[in-house]
C-alpha cells in the first residue's frame, strides 16, 4: 500500500462500513455496534475527509447537510402519477373492494394480497441513478412536487448510496414470503416512494424542545414531518427527527420487479427500511383477520397510522385492474375511526379538581369522534394553551384516542378571521376567589384554600361517595352541591350529620327516597378501610396503593402515624405516593376529618384478610384497562384478590395478565408489546373458576360469608358454574 492511495482506501472501507451499519441499524433493526463506536468511525471518516478535501463526495454519509438555504423549492414534474387510495370503512367495504377485483380478473383468478400499516406522514418520491440519491421530491398534487432533494438528503433513512447485496440477507426474515429474491443486482435507475414521518415519541420530544424554545409548535406528527420536510435551511430539517419508509416504486430500469412482495423485499435489500408489519397473504378471509387485528393494536405502533393498505400483489393483475381517477382498483385503505377532529372552541372554563388543582377545559361546538359526539376536552394547564396560542373563537383540532379524555391538539391558524380572543388564565380561584398559587415547576394552578373552597370540597365529598370509595348511592352532584352552598356540609364527614329534614327543600326528594339516601350513607360506615383510604382522596392515592396500605397498616391511626421511610417501602408505593400520604395526614383539618369520621361509627381497620373464595389466582399478578361489559374495575380488582391474584397498576415483564374492556389504550399496548395474554371479563371469570366442576364445590364456598355483602361483592361471589 503506498501512502498515496492509503486514506483513499481507508475513507471508502470507512464509508462502506458506516453504510452497512446504517442498514444494520435502520432496515433490520438490528445493530451491531455501540452508537460509540459508530460515531467514532463517523469521526475518523470527517477527519480524514477533512485532511484530504479532493476525496469528500457528495454520496459520502458525512455530506448529508451542506447545501446553503433555499429561496423556494423548485417544481418537479413526477415521470409517472403519484396516486392516491380508494377507502374503506368496515369489512363490507374490503369485501365489496374484493368482489369488484374478483368481477375483472375472474372469479378463480389466483390471487395474494400484501397488508401495510398506513403511515400517517407525508409521500414522497427518491430518484436513484447508478445507485446514487440524486432528486428528491413531495407528492405535490400527485402530478407536480417540490423538489425537497437537499432536506432528504439529511433524513438518516433514506440511503445516499443503494446498498449493493451482500450474502447475510434471506428471504427467511420475512416469514410469510413465498416470492424468492429474484433480484440481487443494482437497478441502473429507480424511484423509490414512500412516505416521510415522524415517530410519536420523537414528536413528542421535539415539541418539547421547540416549546422550551419559544417556537410555534406542530400539531400531530404528520405536520410536524410536513413542515420539517419544507423547511428552506436543510440544516432545519437535518435537526427533526424524520425517518423514511420505503413502500412502492415509481419508474425503474435495469432491474425485474414482478410484485409488491417482491418489491418490498428488494427495496430492504437495497437498504431502504420497509414496514416491519407487511404482511404476505393468499387467503382473502387472512386479510380481514390481520386487518381486525390492527384495528384494536393500532396503539402499539410508534407512529401515527390512519389505516391499514391492502395491495394486490402481482404486477401484472395491478395492471389488468387499472386506475380510476386517482384511486388504483388495485389497492385500498382500510381507514381506522378518525380519531382527530376539527370544530370551534366556543369558550374556556376552568374547574376546580378536589385537591384545588385549577384545570382549563374547552368547551366545544359538538363534534362527531370516533362513534361518539365531544362537546368539552381537556387543555391540560396554562403553558399548554399559551404554547399552541390556543384562542377563543378558534377552529380547534380535537383528538380522542385510547383511554385518555379528548383533548385539544392546537389551532388551525390559517382559518381564523381575526375575531379570535387570546386566553388569559384567571388569576383567583373561580369558587372562593383566593389567589391561585403555582408550585415552581408544576404546571399546574391550584387553588390553596384546602379544605374551604367550596369547590374542592364539591369534588372530595362526589369523590369520597364513588363507588370505588365508600359507594353511597343516590348523592348527585347537585346534591352535594346545594348541601355545600347551604353550609350543611363543611367537610366529608358532615355527610353522617345528615337528618331527614335537611332534605326537605331539596326538589325530588320525597320520603321514600330521603330514608334510602339515609339508609345508604348508615351502610357506608362499613365498608372496608381501603375503601375509606380511596375515599379521603390523598393525591395519587387510588384502589391499588389504598389496598397496599390497608393490608400494611390494617388501620387508619397506623397509617396516620406512619412516616415516609415506612410507607415508600411498601411493594407497589413509591417516594411520591408516600410524601403525599405524609403530607396528607399533617393537615390539621384532615386530621379533624378522621376523627370525626371515627366518632360517627365509621370503619377504621380491618382490611388485610379479605374474604378468601380460592386460591386459583394465587402468584398471578394482573393489570385492568378499559371499561370491562359488567363489572366495574374495583368490582374486577376484588375479584382477583379474592381467588389469591394481584393487582397491580402498570404494565411490566412480571405482569401475568392484562384484563381489557372497551377503550383500553396504552395499557393494552404495552401487554401486547411484551406478548402478555389478554382477557376480556369472561375470560377472567372463567379463569378464576375453582377447577372442579360446580356441583363437586364444596358448599362453604357458595355460601356468602358474612364479610361478603360489606365488601360490596355479594353479587360476585361466584356462582358461575
Ligand atoms: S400505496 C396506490 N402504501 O397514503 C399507491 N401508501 O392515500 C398509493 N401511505 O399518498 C400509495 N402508507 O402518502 C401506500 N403502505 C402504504 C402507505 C401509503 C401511507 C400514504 C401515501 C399516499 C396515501 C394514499
Amino acid at each position: 500500500m503506498t501512502t498515496a492511495t492509503e486514506p483513499a482506501q481507508r475513507i471508502a472501507a470507512l464509508r462502506e462500513q458506516i453504510r452497512e451499519h446504517n442498514y444494520r441499524y435502520h432496515v433490520l433493526d438490528d445493530p451491531s455496534v455501540s452508537d460509540a463506536a459508530y460515531d467514532a468511525l463517523m469521526r475518523e471518516l470527517r477527519a480524514l475527509e477533512e485532511a484530504r478535501p479532493e476525496l469528500r463526495t457528495p454520496d459520502s454519509p458525512t455530506q448529508r447537510v451542506g447545501a446553503p438555504p433555499a429561496s423556494h423549492f423548485a417544481k418537479v414534474r413526477h415521470p409517472q402519477s403519484m396516486l392516491s387510495l380508494g377507502n374503506a370503512f368496515d369489512e363490507a367495504d374490503l369485501y365489496a373492494w374484493h368482489e369488484r377485483v374478483l368481477k375483472i380478473l375472474g372469479a378463480d383468478a389466483q390471487l395474494a394480497y400484501v397488508v401495510e400499516p398506513k403511515i400517517d406522514g407525508l409521500a414522497v418520491a427518491l430518484t436513484y441513478r447508478d445507485g446514487r440519491f440524486v432528486q428528491g421530491a413531495t407528492r405535490g398534487d400527485g402530478e407536480v412536487g417540490e423538489d425537497v432533494t437537499a432536506n432528504l438528503r439529511s433524513v438518516a433513512t433514506v440511503p445516499l448510496v443503494l446498498r449493493e447485496r451482500k450474502d447475510d440477507y434471506s428471504a427467511s426474515e420475512n416469514q410469510n414470503s413465498s416470492t424468492p429474491i429474484a433480484n440481487l443486482q443494482l437497478p441502473t435507475s429507480l424511484e423509490v416512494r414512500g412516505e416521510v414521518y415522524m415517530r410519536i415519541a420523537d414528536f413528542d420530544a421535539l415539541n418539547e424542545r421547540l416549546a422550551a424554545a419559544n417556537e410555534r409548535i406542530a400539531a400531530n406528527p404528520r405536520n410536524a414531518a410536513a413542515g420539517s420536510l419544507r423547511q428552506k435551511d436543510p440544516t432545519v430539517t437535518a435537526g427533526r427527527p424524520l425517518r423514511f419508509f420505503a413502500y412502492a416504486v415509481g419508474p425503474f430500469a435495469g432491474v425485474t420487479l414482478r410484485s409488491q412482495w417482491e418489491t418490498l423485499n428488494y427495496l430492504k435489500t437495497l437498504g431502504f427500511p420497509v414496514n416491519r408489519d407487511a404482511r404476505r397473504f393468499t387467503d382473502f378471509a387472512e386479510v380481514i383477520a390481520y386487518c381486525a387485528g390492527w384495528m384494536t393494536r393500532r396503539d402499539s405502533l410508534e407512529f401515527e397510522a390512519d389505516g391499514i393498505v391492502i395491495k394486490i400483489d402481482d404486477f401484472g393483475q395491478q395492471a389488468e385492474l387499472g386506475v380510476v381517477g386517482r384511486d388504483p382498483r388495485w389497492a385500498i385503505a382500510y381507514k381506522f375511526p378518525a380519531r382527530e377532529a376539527i370544530t370551534r372552541l366556543l369558550n374556556i372554563v376552568v374547574n376546580v379538581g378536589r385537591t384545588g388543582v385549577v384545570t382549563p377545559n374547552a368547551e366545544l361546538e359538538p363534534v362527531q369522534l370516533s362513534g361518539v359526539v365531544v362537546r368539552n376536552a381537556s387543555l391540560h394547564n396554562e403553558d399548554y394553551i399559551t404554547q399552541r396560542d390556543i384562542r377563543i373563537g378558534d377552529r380547534v383540532i380535537v383528538k380522542r384516542s385510547g383511554d385518555v379524555i379528548p383533548y385539544v391538539i392546537g389551532p388551525v391558524v390559517n382559518q381564523r378571521n381575526g375575531n379570535e380572543q387570546p386566553y388569559t388564565f384567571p388569576t383567583h380561584c373561580p369558587a372562593c376567589d383566593t389567589p391561585l398559587e403555582r408550585v415552581d415547576g408544576e404546571a399546574a394552578w391550584r387553588c390553596p384554600n384546602f379544605g374551604i373552597c367550596p369547590a374542592q370540597l364539591v369534588r372530595r365529598v362526589e369523590h369520597f361517595v364513588s363507588k370505588g370509595a365508600m359507594d353511597i348511592v343516590g348523592l348527585g352532584e347537585k346534591q352535594v352541591e346545594l348541601f355545600v352552598t347551604k353550609g350543611l356540609i363543611k367537610d366529608v364527614a358532615d355527610l353522617y350529620a345528615l337528618r331527614a329534614e335537611d332534605f326537605s327543600e331539596l326538589e325530588g326528594f320525597g320520603a321514600k327516597k330521603i330514608s334510602n339516601l339515609l339508609d345508604a350513607i348508615e351502610q357506608s360506615k362499613q365498608r372496608p378501610l381501603d375503601r375509606l383510604i380511596v375515599g379521603l382522596g390523598i393525591r395519587y392515592v387510588g384502589s391499588v396503593a389504598a389496598q397496599a396500605l390497608a393490608n400494611h397498616f390494617g388501620d387508619l391511626d397506623k397509617l396516620m402515624a406512619a412516616g415516609q421511610a415506612e410507607i415508600e417501602v411498601i411493594e407497589g408505593l413509591g417516594p411520591s405516593v408516600a410524601t403525599s400520604i405524609v403530607d396528607f395526614f399533617q393537615h390539621e383539618s384532615n386530621r379533624d376529618v378522621v376523627a370525626k369520621l371515627r366518632a360517627a361509627g365509621v370503619n377504621m381497620s380491618g382490611g388485610a384478610p379479605r374474604a378468601r373464595h380460592s386460591d386459583q389466582l394465587e402468584g398471578q399478578t394482573f393489570v385492568l384497562t378499559g371499561t370491562l361489559p359488567n363489572l366495574t374495575r374495583e368490582q374486577a380488582a376484588e375479584l382477583i384478590r379474592s381467588h389469591g391474584g394481584k393487582v397491580t397498576d402498570s404494565v411490566t415483564k412480571k405482569t401475568n395478565y392484562v384484563v381489557a374492556g372497551a377503550s383500553a389504550g396504552s395499557k393494552l399496548a404495552k401487554a401486547q408489546t411484551l406478548d402478555i395474554p389478554i382477557l376480556d371479563e369472561a375470560a377472567l371469570l372463567e379463569l378464576a373458576k375453582p377447577d372442579q366442576a360446580p356441583n363437586d364445590r364444596p358448599s362453604a364456598s357458595s355460601t356468602p360469608q358474612a364479610s361478603d355483602q360489606d365488601q360490596g361483592t355479594g353479587q360476585l361471589t361466584f356462582d358461575l358454574g
